[in-house]
């Protein structure tokens, strides 16, 4: 029994020695298992005589204890590999250069709207928004403009219900903004308006306007042409020059259409003036009184000017596109120029 138990040592060392992670299981049931080869020599322990008994209890026992020993420390050490090999798999190398992502970056009349802002910012402006589902009374009626007016026309705007539409110019903002605010009032009004136009090269039914207003005492139109003035130079360039072209707006009295000196040519004539030396960029005018009382401001002591104008055409203008489809279709080819 003495020998049986000192192969059986012998066997399951040496197969722990050569065992891996999955076949160790296997030997720990193999030999120390109920049906194991260890429990097998225990069970024919009660033919041995009282004397011997004891002796090969003992062995039996430091046998299990060395079978169990080694297990458990080639258990440990498989344990420490496998870690071993996972840190190394895992371990990451901080100085490898990196694969660099395509970053996207802002759109042309987002970065135009910004640029507009941040002039009028710099001239003591603030920028106010408000909503672009608007009632008929901040749209039209407190702009006086009545309602027999060719604007109210649904050709022209989008109307929800009878008195709530999409809003056609950002002026409601300057409306709500002087029906809860007492002169002096200088703000500007950036945000989508909607028109009932047919898309194409140079209109579309969405588009973005800024629109300002200033009212205070004493204001004239001396201030609108020096604030007109400021801002064509700062956008378009120093050399710009600007003019007054009479029109007619139903919210300002007098009204005025502004142009800029072509900054390509200076104003001799080029492609992008179409010969003209001036190009278009607003409108403008001096609050009419009207408008000034519909919100609570009195006309006999405070004057005011306002302008509007297009950012999808200032675009245009100055980064020399010809079609304002190209700010909504998202084509990177155009995209990526800006
Ligand atoms: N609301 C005008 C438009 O949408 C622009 C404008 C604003 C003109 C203020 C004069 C004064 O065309």
């Amino acid at each position: 029994m003495k020998e049986k138990l000192k192969q059986i040592s012998e066997e399951a060392l040496r197969a722990i020695e050569q065992a891996t992670d999955a076949s160790l299981e296997q030997i720990k049931i193999r030999y120390l298992g109920k049906k194991g080869e260890l429990t097998a020599v225990l069970r024919g322990m009660g033919a041995l005589s009282p004397e011997e008994r004891p002796k090969i209890g003992q062995l039996a026992n430091e046998v299990r204890e060395k079978i169990e020993g080694a297990i458990a420390k080639k258990v440990q050490e498989t344990q420490a590999k496998a870690m071993e090999l996972k840190l190394k798999a895992e371990k990451i190398d901080v100085t490898m250069p990196g694969t660099a992502l395509p970053a996207g970056h802002i759109h042309p009349l987002t970065s135009v709207q910004r640029e507009l802002e941040n002039i009028f910012i710099g001239m003591g402006f603030e920028v106010v928004e408000g909503p672009e589902v608007e009632l008929d009374y901040y749209n039209f009626q407190a702009l006086n403009i009545p309602e027999n007016h060719p604007a109210r026309d649904t050709q022209d705007t989008f109307y929800i219900t009878d008195k709530i539409l999409l809003r056609s110019p950002t002026s409601p903002v300057q409306v709500r903004t002087m029906e809860h605010r007492k002169p002096p009032i200088r703000i500007i009004s950036p945000g989508r308006v909607y028109r009932s136009d047919a898309l194409d090269s140079t209109h579309s039914p969405l588009f973005h306007q800024l629109e300002g207003l200033v009212v205070d005492k004493g204001i004239t139109m001396g201030d609108l042409k020096g604030t007109l003035e400021t801002f064509a130079k700062k956008m378009f360039g120093e050399n710009t020059r600007i003019r007054f072209r009479p029109h007619h707006f139903p919210f300002t009295e007098p009204s005025a259409e502004v142009d800029a000196s072509c900054f390509v040519c200076g104003g001799k004539g080029c492609r992008l003036c179409k010969g003209e030396g001036w190009i278009e960029i607003l409108g403008a005018g001096m609050v009419h009184p009207f408008v000034l009382s519909n919100c609570g401001i009195d006309p006999e002591e405070y004057s005011g000017f306002a302008f509007g104008l297009g950012i999808e055409r200032i675009t245009m203008i100055s980064r020399g596109i010809d079609d304002i489809r190209l700010f909504y279709e998202n084509d990177q080819r155009f995209l990526d120029q800006f």
